[in-house]
């Protein structure tokens, strides 16, 4: 393989990047590139921003903008978490460019020509209170395979099917709630029934080394039998569907998004100053190795109906493998970005150094399971394995180098016999070993053995206590420190990819300029280096800074708010619920009906001190069994540190007043 096109999934250009998008895509990608390049090998990493589809739209009318103003927003912030995160793309593009536009619609066309894209009436969800079409993600539901109730027209998230909102149970328009009726109308179709022999016959190819979460669900979806998919949507966001006959319809976002990479790279060609260039990139498919940097989410399009769009449009190179990674959770439970319940990168890179996060990322990368993220392991793992193991190898043997040796380390020529040449044959097959896990994605096992490696030298360190052999034998200690120098050199290539910024800082500190993969196999030092006081290169992290979550704040609409009805009700009953310690089982009277509520207060009140008082009830929360008791709403009480205090008003008012 002479050329490693390398891509991550583009973000929707609706919202900033959280730890999650980083831990599932772009910092494996970007780890893997930069590898690729520190050996030498022709790599690059193609990128940018999904601006088209219904994500987009939603977000525009909810903040009352255009969806222009939304995505040239969300380009430039996405490019900044980017850029704190120093995941570096060679180029990184808009789906909404001009250049981007006529790739995709030559695209379509191609497959029209080619009979695998075909017109079909059918009929389409319309919503009498909204008083339009809804296309995909405009209409939510029950999903007809796993019974998820809050699958959505274009996607379920929970078992990761691509669906269409006529397949949901019980549909409701996701904007007003409304139960939507069918209307005809006619859409363009992706025959994947007709490409589905030749996309078996390409994912047969890939058993052996794709991870086997992917290939697995490919295949048995293909077993499943691939339906004929809608690509078209009746929006006037999108690429327009370039025949004449379908006026006002344009593109279905998961049809144009993935062709952006090929557009990115034709922009990235055009401004290098070689517009043809992408050619080499795209249709030598001898020379080609394509690797596209997903999450869970995105493995049907990705390893199913891009493919297939690729084999169907028959010019391009297919995904050599589509390594996608799980879900990193957060202390728990499921990132939501709806219920501000993820850590946003430009928060935590305001508190952290770059490398500290990537550091603690790469160590829970979700990379065969989900996992998760906590403060705890985030402290634990710094303290203990960046700053103590890693940290304090390059510290500890520089600072005594200046010491002891006035700053003067090596020449090291020979390998010598016992733990001086044990700890050189690590340095030896190091970046071999090690570019084995990162070539086959094993980017968590790659930092690993990387600590490993310095933990190697901290033991060998320790066992030849270089501040008593300066005493006795200054050579000896020479010696020592030139070892542990040359195996600091080693890792300030082999981190590089995983931790840049330190990477550069070692290298100044060691007055190297050695960033060649397969030179930093050679431990030695051929004639003495002089080097200044080291600074120290990590410092450790203390608790309190990590309380971020609590800090922020996500804001609602007028329209969201209102949603929300709250009355005062008052305590016509309370009693103890048998078997729920912390429960009461309240009757509450909202003047023109009593409802029954579970509140977890039984604790902190005595059902007696609680009868005739008024309280603020949530009432249209939707009603949910709790210990066998149907709660009708919610109580709301102040939170002191987890207990509750009672809230009334400030005079007795009639029982149902609304909270306004
Ligand atoms: N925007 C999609 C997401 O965030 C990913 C698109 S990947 C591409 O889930 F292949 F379509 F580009
Ligand atoms: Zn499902």
């Amino acid at each position: 393989m002479k050329k490693i096109l390398v891509t991550s999934a583009l973000p929707y250009a609706n919202g900033p990047l959280h730890i999650g998008h980083i831990a599932g895509a772009y910092l494996p990608a970007d780890i893997y590139t930069r590898y690729q390049k520190l050996r030498g090998r022709n790599a690059i990493h193609i990128c940018g921003t999904d601006e088209h589809g219904v994500a987009i739209t939603i977000r525009a009318d909810r903040e009352g903008k255009t969806p222009k103003e939304i995505v040239d927003f969300y380009h430039e912030r996405i490019k900044e978490d980017f850029r704190l995160m120093r995941i570096e793309f060679d180029n990184f593009s808009r789906t909404t460019l001009p250049l981007h536009y006529e790739t995709a619609k030559e695209f379509f066309l191609r497959l029209y020509e080619k009979g695998y894209i075909s017109k079909k009436e059918t009929e389409q969800y319309y919503c009498p209170n909204c008083k339009r079409f809804l296309p995909d993600r405009y209409v939510e539901g029950t999903c007809p395979y796993c019974g998820y109730e809050k699958a959505r027209g274009d996607q379920c998230d929970n078992c990761g099917r691509w669906l269409e909102p006529k397949e949901l149970i019980n549909p409701r328009c996701a904007i007003c709630g409304t139960t939507p009726e069918l209307r005809k109308s006619f859409h363009y179709y992706l025959l994947l029934s007709k490409l589905a022999p030749k996309l078996k016959a390409y994912l047969d190819t890939k058993k052996s080394y794709w991870k086997p979460e992917v290939i697995g669900l490919a295949l048995s979806w293909i077993r499943e039998g691939l339906k004929d998919r809608a690509i078209t949507r009746d929006l006037s966001w999108g690429v327009p569907v370039p025949l004449k006959e379908a006026q006002g319809k344009v593109l279905y976002v998961w049809f144009d998004a993935p062709i952006g990479y090929i557009s990115s790279t034709k922009e990235w060609a055009i401004k290098k100053g070689d517009p043809d260039l992408w050619k080499e990139w795209w249709q030598d498919k001898e020379n080609t190795k394509l690797v596209h940097f997903i999450g869970k989410d995105n493995i049907v399009f990705h390893a199913l109906v891009w493919p297939s769009m690729l084999l169907g449009h028959g010019d391009y190179v297919l995904p050599d493998n589509v390594p996608a990674n799980y879900y990193l959770n957060l202390e728990g439970s499921k990132i939501s970005t709806s219920r501000n319940w993820a850590i946003w990168i430009g928060d935590l890179a305001r508190l952290y150094p770059a490398d500290y996060i990537r550091f603690a990322l790469t160590y829970s990368m979700p990379e065969t399971k989900d996992s998760d993220f906590t403060f705890a392991d985030f402290k634990e793992r710094i303290n203990n394995e960046l700053v103590n193991n890693f940290g304090n190898f390059v510290n500890r043997t520089l600072s005594f180098i200046v010491k002891y040796l006035k700053g003067r380390v090596g020449p090291l020529t020979d390998k010598g016999s016992g733990e001086d040449a044990h700890i050189l044959s690590l340095v030896e097959k190091a970046p071999y070993e090690l570019g084995n896990l990162i070539d086959t994605y094993n980017f968590r096992k790659g930092l690993k053995y990387i600590m490993e490696l310095s933990a190697s030298g901290n033991r060998y360190f320790d066992k030849m206590a270089p501040w008593i052999s300066r005493k006795q034998d200054l050579n000896r200690t020479k010696r020592t420190l030139s070892v542990c120098y040359a195996l600091i050199r080693t890792l300030s290539v082999l981190i590089e990819p995983y931790l840049p910024d330190s990477a550069q800082k070692i290298r100044k500190m060691i007055k190297s300029n050695l960033r060649n993969w397969e030179k930093a196999a050679d431990w030695s030092i051929p004639t003495e280096i002089e080097i200044e006081r080291p600074e120290v290169l990590y410092k450790k992290v203390e608790e309190e800074k990590i309380e971020i979550k609590e800090e922020k704040m996500d804001y609602i609409t007028f329209d969201e708010f209102k949603k929300l009805i709250i009355k005062i009700g008052s305590i016509k009953n309370a009693e103890k619920v048998e078997g729920a310690d912390k429960l009461l089982k309240l009757t509450v009277d909202l003047g023109d009906k009593e409802i029954t509520l579970a509140a977890g207060i039984a604790e902190y009140y005595e059902p007696s001190e609680l009868i005739g008082k008024q309280i603020p009830v949530l009432v249209n929360l939707e009603p949910k069994k709790i210990r066998g008791i149907l709660s009708q709403g919610m109580m709301l009480a102040a939170d002191e540190k987890g207990r509750p205090i009672l809230l009334h008003p400030e005079k007795e008012v009639r029982p149902g007043s609304k909270v306004r």
